[in-house]
């Protein structure tokens, strides 16, 4: 008796610390609203099994949700390159991630957009498995510390390469980040902010979750997709600023030599924002935050307000 009160008493306080972690979550799933710890999926789900599913990462300022088009878009894109149909429409989708958005008890905040294979058999054939799951998260979320924003980050290249493009289309945003957890792993033990991939050619792909972008003889620069990098929305965003405003830019590859002799290297996400780089393996990038870097940022940011 004692122990079963005992374990009792366990489940009760592992509900309240649960509870206590989510005040400040909202959570939708499979069409309707619901607290942060029904938000429960089945263990058969090849989402859990497999990694078998994808996701988007979309940020809200001022309560509404930043080119949630293109990340409605890309979320398509993806379940469309693994064929999973998506139970929603965009419509009904967006409605959900706007409405979470605009009941969150923060202005500013994170949505993280999630749709796996669904149960299933044990195997990994997706046949016989589904309807997806959809689950959409409304949160806080501070990616990295606010000087290391304002002084940059320290960085290193990650010996884990990024997947070939071959193997895996690095356009599909998928469940499966064990490639990029590992480079993270490696960055926390070299006690580090953020980790760079490189991939199987030596040439720069990404950062961990982040889109790289370099200056060099004055050029901005940053890798094509097929090198390994995700077709970044924050990315595409930096692009057309720097044409607005004339700054040269390229998409082309960056050998790690190349990234090396930087002038000034910069992250970019939907998460992270804009994160000038301040060192690689213990070098001083020369420039940071550089006058290119401060100029998007300053453009990046009035974009933001103009959209919110
Ligand atoms: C691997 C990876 N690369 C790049 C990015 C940046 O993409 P976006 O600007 O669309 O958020 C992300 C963000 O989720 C990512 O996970």
């Amino acid at each position: 008796m004692k122990q079963h009160d005992t374990e009792v008493e366990k489940t009760e306080a592992r509900k309240t610390k649960k509870k206590r972690a989510n005040t400040n979550t909202l959570c939708w799933m499979n069409g309707n609203q619901c607290p942060p710890e029904d938000a429960t999926l089945s263990i058969f789900d090849h989402g859990v099994l497999y990694g078998d599913g994808i996701f988007e990462g979309i940020r809200f300022y001022n309560r509404k949700p930043l080119l949630i088009n293109d990340h409605i878009e890309r979320l398509f894109a993806s379940a469309n390159s693994i064929e999973i149909t998506i139970p929603y429409t965009a419509a009904e989708l967006i409605g959900a991630m706007t409405d979470l958005s605009e009941k969150a008890s923060f202005s500013d905040g994170y949505i993280r957009l999630v749709v796996t294979r669904g149960i299933g058999p044990i195997g990994l054939n997706p046949i016989g498995c589904g309807p997806a799951n959809v689950f959409i998260i409304a949160t806080e979320l501070t990616m990295m510390p606010a000087q290391a924003v304002r002084d940059g980050i320290n960085t290193i290249i990650a010996t884990t390469r990024r997947v070939s493009s071959s193997a895996l289309d690095p356009r599909i945003k998928s469940l499966n980040y064990l490639n990029n957890i590992l480079a993270k792993q490696e960055a926390n033990k070299a006690n580090v902010d953020e980790a760079i991939l490189l991939n199987d050619q030596n040439n720069v792909a990404e950062a961990v979750a982040e889109n790289i972008f370099i200056v060099h003889r004055g050029k901005l620069l940053t890798p094509p997709c097929d090198e390994g990098a995700l077709n970044g929305i924050t990315r595409k965003t930096i692009l057309a600023l720097a044409q607005e405003s004339e700054i040269a830019y390229d998409i082309q590859s960056i050998p790690e030599a190349t990234l090396l002799a930087a002038d000034e290297v910069f992250l970019t996400g939907t998460g992270a924002e804009l994160i000038p780089v301040r060192s690689i393996n213990e070098t001083l990038i020369p420039q940071c935050p550089g006058p290119i870097f401060t100029k998007l940022q300053r453009l990046y940011a009035d974009f933001i307000q103009q959209q919110s």
